[in-house]
């Protein structure tokens, strides 16, 4: 072949060979070395008990054999995106007992808001741990984190490396106590509704300053069906109207919808604004409500009725929770048990997931088949 025609067919063949390394390389799983994690009880492996004490026995029994700072029998799905990407489980950033943040750091807290509150825990249950202190945290466990490392020893063998911060997965579940915030306050779903916009834009705030921080990669669950949610069932008057076939109050799930879907438009700006993030959206509402509605057909049973509790249609008391106990002849008696059978169970406790019912979702969203794009997890690194 005569030169010039080879470098012809080089220059041909150049743009496919480019497209080519591209495509390939957008399929080489990614090498995550850390996981920092915002949100809420879904996703909180100890915040909110370091800071307001431990939430006792039951939780934990199923794998943990005690309490484990997780609103739960077992295991989240942070814990087994935790599992899946090969790395230990997430210490929390609050927990000064036994913390090692060599591969990443937990900030969420249970009753954690995207929005500050101007109510106290104790008020209203929300955690005053919301988004913008998790990004203080976050921001001061970045700086901080790398002083002590430098120092070397025992403290510094427990931080992560400077440069895993870049390749780290940022992994968010936050916003559903934003919305029963309102309806707990008497809010219409109007009046709700009104300020999903402002969550929004606060949301945005955080993942931008940490993607100037050096995050890439994030990986964003919309919120669940809060209108199946025991605790909301019980404590808001659900007219038979409102039921919908799955038993859950659709004015609570419409709401839930409409913030999924501002969510999703928030993850589309982004993506235009910070061209070398990839940010994964992932609808884990359709997969929880798929699992409540046909709960029977995946195996489950009574899917609106807490495994631990006591009384009542949902086997939830808001006075007697999960873990309660009373003194019955002088005696201390827990009376918010659980239930036989947890792994059966798809709600634990009235406001969260059992481990099954987490495995279960997590099964689901690792594959990316309810992913925007639809990118599984080991791939999330590259941008689509
Ligand atoms: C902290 O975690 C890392 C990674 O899992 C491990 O190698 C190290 O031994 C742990 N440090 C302590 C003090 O447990
Ligand atoms: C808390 O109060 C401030 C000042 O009045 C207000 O701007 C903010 O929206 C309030 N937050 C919530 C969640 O209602
Ligand atoms: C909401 O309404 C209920 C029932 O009318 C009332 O008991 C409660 O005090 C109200 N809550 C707030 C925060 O206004």
């Amino acid at each position: 072949m005569e030169p010039h025609c080879r470098r012809k067919l080089f220059l041909i063949a150049l743009p496919l060979l480019v497209s080519l390394l591209l495509s390939v390389s957008a399929r080489i799983p990614c090498e995550f070395p850390a996981i920092f994690n915002f949100g809420d009880s879904n996703s909180d492996t100890g915040g909110l008990s370091a800071a307001f004490g431990q939430a006792g026995p039951p939780h934990g029994e199923s794998y943990f054999h005690g309490p484990a700072g997780r609103y739960c029998d077992g295991r989240l799905v942070i814990d087994f995106i935790a599992e899946r990407l090969g790395l230990p489980y997430l210490s929390a950033f609050l927990d000064a007992l036994g913390s090692n943040f060599t591969h990443g750091a937990n900030f969420a807290t249970a009753g954690s808001t995207i929005r500050p509150q101007n109510t106290t825990l104790h008020q209203s249950g929300l955690s005053p741990i919301s988004l913008n202190v998790q990004f203080y945290e976050f921001n001061d466990f970045h700086r901080r984190s790398q002083i002590i490392r430098k120092k070397g020893g025992v403290f510094g063998g427990l931080m992560p490396k400077a440069e895993d911060f870049a390749k780290a997965l940022y992994t968010f579940d936050i916003g559903q106590n934003d919305l029963t915030a309102g309806y707990f306050l008497n809010m219409t779903t109007d009046q709700v509704k009104a300020y999903v916009p402002d969550l929004l834009d606060q949301f945005k705030t955080y993942i931008k300053h940490i993607h100037d921080q050096g995050g890439r990669s994030f990986w964003i669950h919309n919120t669940g069906p809060v209108g199946c949610l025991p605790y909301v069932m019980d404590r808001l008057l659900v007219t038979a109207a409102q039921v919908d076939e799955a038993g859950c109050a659709a004015p609570f799930n419409e709401v839930a919808k409409y913030f999924n879907w501002k969510l999703k438009e928030a993850v589309y700006q982004l993506r235009k604004e910070l061209p070398k993030a990839a940010l994964t959206y992932v609808d884990v509402y359709s997969i929880k409500y798929d699992l409540i509605r046909h709960a029977k057909k995946y195996g489950f049973e009574h899917p609106l009725r807490a495994c631990c509790g006591h009384g009542g249609k949902y086997n939830y008391n808001a006075r007697l929770g999960c873990g309660s106990k009373i003194m019955v002849k002088g005696k201390e008696v827990m009376i918010g048990k659980s239930c036989k059978d947890p792994s059966v169970m798809i709600n634990w406790d009235g406001g969260h997931y059992t481990q099954a019912a987490n495995k279960w979702i997590f099964d689901k969203i690792v594959d990316g088949s309810y992913s925007d794009p639809h990118i599984p997890l080991k791939l999330a690194c590259h941008r689509h």
